[in-house]
């Protein structure tokens, strides 16, 4: 089982090294977990002048998952496009298939009072994202900033084959099955026409699952309803644009995003795993980012790409644990609590393992 480590910009390497530590304790229980760093993101920019080297390519191509801590920082904002930290992330996505992104969004008890909302509203949160990642404006041609007319235009192309979205629908429905057998897929089909045929592949993919209860909601509406009344979802399923700004939406009812974990999977369940956080570079060498949603990510590794359904809830169980123990990072802390640091955070899980 051949992890590959890619700890990035930021916090990235901090981050990633409390997983690395949870991974070694897995080890040394006997699985036989091998581990190869690379260099992706704005440190790959520093060392070789690519996001997303040739070296990482064969190393992330040669593994069977991918730990990724987060990419980029200012001082790349300013490079040109293709070697952005960011278009590093995007390529290893496209170059790996990794079309299915699944975020979930769960509120632990313990964190209640974090969340910017009521206690109330979102008590018991569970929400399961999927987001399909490999398409969509994010990737459509043509793009680009052009004159025309004497002024400069930008644009892009919001672009769907029926392939794509129902092989993100499938993904969706079985997710489903597995939870409370409830689906909404998000779109703008009453102006978009690209997301007129996401409606319409959904609803033929939906005569496969009769058991799922399948609805749909308008873009505009769900980004209200999550906040509204966030419990009435279970799965959500939509494009790449609309899930990347509705899954921040949906970490903040969380309280953290510190907290989120994902998985990027393709066909075979060879998966991409990293926080949904970003590299925080204002934090960052400072031993205070939270490692909870890394560690969490590693968890979803061992269930959807090695099938170790027992050790991704023991990493889970280790987490709750140390919440309720009182352990916190500044992002969730409160006071009467137990404040640490990133690696006092990870000592706390390690301790809970
Ligand atoms: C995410 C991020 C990325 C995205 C950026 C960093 C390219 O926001 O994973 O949600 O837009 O997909
Ligand atoms: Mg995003």
């Amino acid at each position: 089982m051949k992890i590959a480590v890619l700890p990035g910009d930021g916090i990235g390497p901090e981050i990633v090294a409390q997983a690395v530590r949870v991974i070694e304790v897995l080890r040394g229980d006997g699985l036989n977990f091998e581990m190869e760093p690379g260099l992706m993101g704005g440190c790959a920019v520093d060392a070789t002048g690519e996001p997303f080297p040739e070296a990482t390519r064969r190393l992330v191509k040669d593994a069977d998952a991918i730990l990724l801590g987060a990419v980029g920082g200012p001082q790349y904002d300013s490079l040109p496009r293709p070697q952005r930290p960011e278009r590093g992330l995007l390529d290893i996505r496209k170059s790996l298939n990794l079309f299915a992104n699944l975020r979930p969004a769960v509120l632990y008890p313990e964190l209640a009072n974090a969340s910017t909302l009521k206690p109330e509203v979102v008590a018991g949160l569970d929400i399961l994202i999927v987001r399909e990642l490999t398409g969509d404006i994010y990737f459509g041609e043509p793009r680009g900033i052009e004159m025309r007319e004497g002024q400069r235009v930008g644009f892009n192309t919001m672009i769907y084959s029926e392939s794509e979205i129902r092989r993100i629908a499938h993904i969706a429905f079985q997710a489903a099955q597995k939870r409370d057998r409830k689906l909404c897929s998000v779109d703008k089909m009453n102006v978009l026409e690209c997301t007129q045929l996401w409606r319409e592949v959904v609803i033929e993919t939906s005569s496969e699952y009769p058991d799922v209860e399948l609805t749909h909601m308008l873009v505009d509406n769900a980004a209200m309803q999550l906040v509204r009344n966030p419990r009435q979802f279970d799965v959500i399923v939509t494009g790449n644009i609309f899930g990347d700004i509705l899954s921040d939406e949906a970490s903040m009812l969380t309280g953290s995003i510190g907290m989120l974990p994902s998985a990027s999977l393709d066909e075979n369940n060879k998966g991409l795993y990293e926080p949904i956080h970003g590299s925080a570079p204002d934090i960052a060498g400072k031993d205070v980012a939270n490692p909870l949603a890394t560690i969490l990510s590693l968890a979803m590794m061992m269930r959807y790409t090695f099938s170790q359904e027992s050790i991704s809830k023991r990493i889970e169980m280790a987490v709750k644990k140390v919440l309720s123990q009182g352990y916190r990072t500044s992002d969730i802390y409160e006071s009467g609590m137990r404040r640490v640091g990133t690696a006092g955070m990870g000592d706390a899980v390690l301790a809970n393992l």
